[in-house]
């Protein structure tokens, strides 16, 4: 990276910057190699900005920091398409044989006999986005239109200057004119990013990477179409002037374009006959899944641009190309019933049952709904056609209904609550769906066996009980095998049991057991966090068991006496008291005591000395002999509180070896610094 240049006049700077930010795009976006960390590009971009805002007429239309810019349009202007965007013929039959039928068609056009040569040909994918045209004269990004009805499209300029991997400026040598043709699609990982982002907020979802697609390119507030990330790839282009040595085969066309900064989809291969096409499509088949974006098909070129030529048109249709297309993602089915799943972590999900629909390369009878806004929002009722889809590994989705497909005899709007009668299907437990939550969910908790796997592992965890040898796998096999279906059962499993379970050796079993053994002398905020209350993190629990001293207290402790706590707020005590009124949990609670997990009720931190009451102290470097850990352990048994950055409030830096920026900012601030000794007569004090 390179460093501010004290003596570099304003504009050769900013050229400078520009030239280097545009390298990291580069290689961030199209290249997906990223060349510097992230800090260091801000850094470089905020220098930039400062220029330009110091002296605007560096401001240059290409520089990175104009990527989003102008206001809202009130519509787009028209753009005649120099070169027609036209659009390719689908080859119907979706077998193999395919590419065979188009490479014989292509054969008997050229005048080809059985003893003639193979024709080269150049395979890609065919891209399920938005076709877009990009001009650049003299390398730089002048206009982007939409395909339109292929002679007109419309112009969205703006929008497609947010897409970082469209460069603003071509690298290398570009020609002084040059249209890139290509599709705009959105990312499937992006698509779920945006959506989950939108249904956490209770807004609208995007119907479908496509829909996404299309819908931020023809947005008219470029700052809305910057919000939603989308991808380029060129597979073609429109007008070219002057390019000197301008490759003859499309393979050779693709890696120009790609050369000149453009991002070019790397699943394209080129080679002689159907055989290669034929492999190419078998391939793309198998890897669809795992590609990052929808596709819908493969497309066939013939290489050679002199031979295109030659072959030239058909019905407005190259007959030098064909999409090769495979099975749809999305299809349409009916709905037999919506029921009630409940997750991990008690998460009660709507999944629409469908009549079998083969969608997405499987038959597909179920279908996430994600909650009860989304069924109301997309008001999907038993009776009604859906859209479903299934692209990836993502769980197949209903997209929406087919309203004019509603028969008389619809089912009700969906009810959550009133669907499960209040309770959960698995255990029976009450359900809550808490403020400003978007999902109901189990209040069974240890009690529901759909929980009981994770709420093991949690149990088991270093920081709660800290049992070790109590693993994934382990638990897996205890919760399967109906071995242990509460907690207290992990401490009635004996020597025999275990050692008969799968892959367990008599002598793990025996250091389990003896893990568990020592598991039940603990604290009582550990046990606590252990008992997985939502919102109840180690912090909390900590709070809690300082406060109240014993678990009876907390128990039968009202709201307001739980609201009394610091760092308790509503939302916490409510969830207390939630998992508390459940007989269930307390059943659970009783006979984990009765088994012997027991804690030292009277050395309740308000019982011992507490030097540390108030104070916060914040941790920086490697401390001689204490772990980070150990010393947030013991600054917190004696009342302190250990922060993550300095402030005016900090009472106490505790600085060890290769301390950095905190320590800088405590002798900055003139907060009292202190070393791994210092600490330790803080804790003890003399007496
Ligand atoms: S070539 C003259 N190649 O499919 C030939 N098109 O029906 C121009 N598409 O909406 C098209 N991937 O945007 C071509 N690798 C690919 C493609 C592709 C997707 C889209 C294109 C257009 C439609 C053509």
């Amino acid at each position: 990276m390179s460093q501010p240049d004290l003596f570099a006049l304003p504009a050769e700077r900013a050229a400078q910057l520009r030239a280097e930010l545009a390298r990291y795009d580069h290689a961030y976006y199209v290249l997906d190699a990223p060349l510097v960390p992230d800090a260091d590009y801000d850094a470089l971009f905020q220098e930039l900005q400062r220029l330009e805002a110091e002296h605007p007429a560096l401001r240059t239309p290409d520089s990175p920091t104009q990527r989003v810019g102008g206001a809202p349009l009130p519509e787009f202007a028209p753009v005649r398409h120099a070169v027609p965007m036209l659009s390719i013929q689908t080859e119907t039959d979706t077998t193999p044989q395919g590419a065979a039928a188009f490479d014989q068609r292509v054969r008997n056009r050229l005048g080809l006999g059985d003893g003639d040569p193979a024709v080269i040909y150049a395979a890609e994918l065919k891209f399920d986005g938005l076709a877009l045209s990009l001009r650049y004269e003299q390398g730089r990004l002048v206009q982007a239109a939409t395909r339109g009805d292929g002679e007109t499209g419309e112009d969205v300029t703006l929008n497609v200057r947010t897409i970082r991997s469209v460069p603003l400026q071509l690298r290398g040598n570009p020609p002084a004119v040059l249209e890139v043709r290509g599709e705009a699609l959105m990312k499937r990982a992006d698509f779920e990013r945006y959506n989950a982002r939108q249904r956490d907020k209770g807004l609208p979802t995007l119907v479908n990477p496509r829909n996404g697609a299309a819908g931020s390119i023809r947005q008219l507030d470029p700052a809305m179409a910057a919000q939603r990330p989308l991808a380029f790839y060129a597979y073609g282009w429109g007008e070219i002037v002057g390019w000197a040595d301008q490759p003859d085969t499309h393979h050779a066309m693709l890696d120009a374009i790609e050369a000149l900064g453009l991002p070019v989809a790397k699943q394209r291969v080129h080679g002689a006959g159907a055989g290669v096409l034929t492999d190419f499509h078998a391939r793309i088949a198998a890897a669809r899944d795992s590609l990052p974006f929808d596709i819908d098909g493969v497309v066939y070129k013939v290489d050679s641009l002199s031979l295109q030529r030659e072959l030239g048109f058909r019905n407005r249709e190259p007959v030098w190309a064909v999409a090769h297309k495979y099975p749809a993602q999305e299809r349409r089915t009916r709905v037999i019933g919506i029921d009630v799943q409940v997750g991990r972590t008690g998460k009660l999900t709507p999944v629409a049952k469908l009549e079998p629909v083969f969608v997405g390369g499987v038959t597909v009878t179920n279908a996430t709904l994600h909650n009860e806004d989304e069924v109301r929002r997309k008001d999907v009722r038993v009776g009604d056609t859906v859209i479903v889809r299934r692209a990836g590994d993502v769980i197949p989705e209903v997209v929406g209904v087919v309203a004019e497909a509603r028969p008389a005899d619809v089912g009700e709007p969906f009810d959550l609550y009133q669907r499960l009668a209040g309770h959960c299907p698995v255990c029976g437990s009450a359900i809550v769906r808490e403020e400003g939550e978007a999902d109901w969910r189990c209040t069974g908790g240890l009690f529901c066996a759909a929980q009981r796997k994770q709420a093991l592992l949690h149990y088991a965890s270093r920081r709660a009980m800290d049992i070790e040898g109590l693993g994934d796998k382990l638990v897996d096999q205890l919760v399967e095998g109906g071995i242990v279906r509460v907690l207290p059962d992990l401490y009635r499993l004996g020597l025999l049991k275990l050692a008969a379970l799968d892959r367990m050796a008599e002598k793990s079993a025996a250091n389990l057991l003896q893990a568990l053994e020592a598991s039940k002398s603990t604290t009582l905020a550990r046990f606590l966090y252990a008992l997985g209350i939502r919102h109840v993190g180690e912090a909390t629990a900590k709070d809690l068991a300082r406060h109240f001293g014993s678990l009876d207290a907390i128990l039968d402790a009202p709201l307001d006496a739980l609201l009394a706590v610091p760092d308790v707020g509503p939302v916490v005590a409510q969830s207390l008291r939630t998992f508390f009124d459940q007989p269930h949990n307390r059943e659970v609670v009783e006979q984990l005591r009765a088994c012997g997990v027991r804690w030292d009720e009277s050395t309740r931190d308000h019982d011992a000395p507490r030097p540390l009451t108030g104070k916060t102290l914040v941790l920086t470097g490697t401390l001689p002999t204490l772990s980070r850990e150990e010393a947030k352990a013991r600054i917190e048994a004696a009342g302190g509180k250990v922060a993550g950055s300095v402030s005016k409030k900090t009472d106490y830096v505790v600085a060890g070896a290769e301390a950095g920026s905190k320590l800088a900012r405590a002798q900055e601030l003139g907060v009292t610094v202190l070393d791994e000794d210092g600490l330790a007569a803080l804790l003890s004090p003399v007496g």
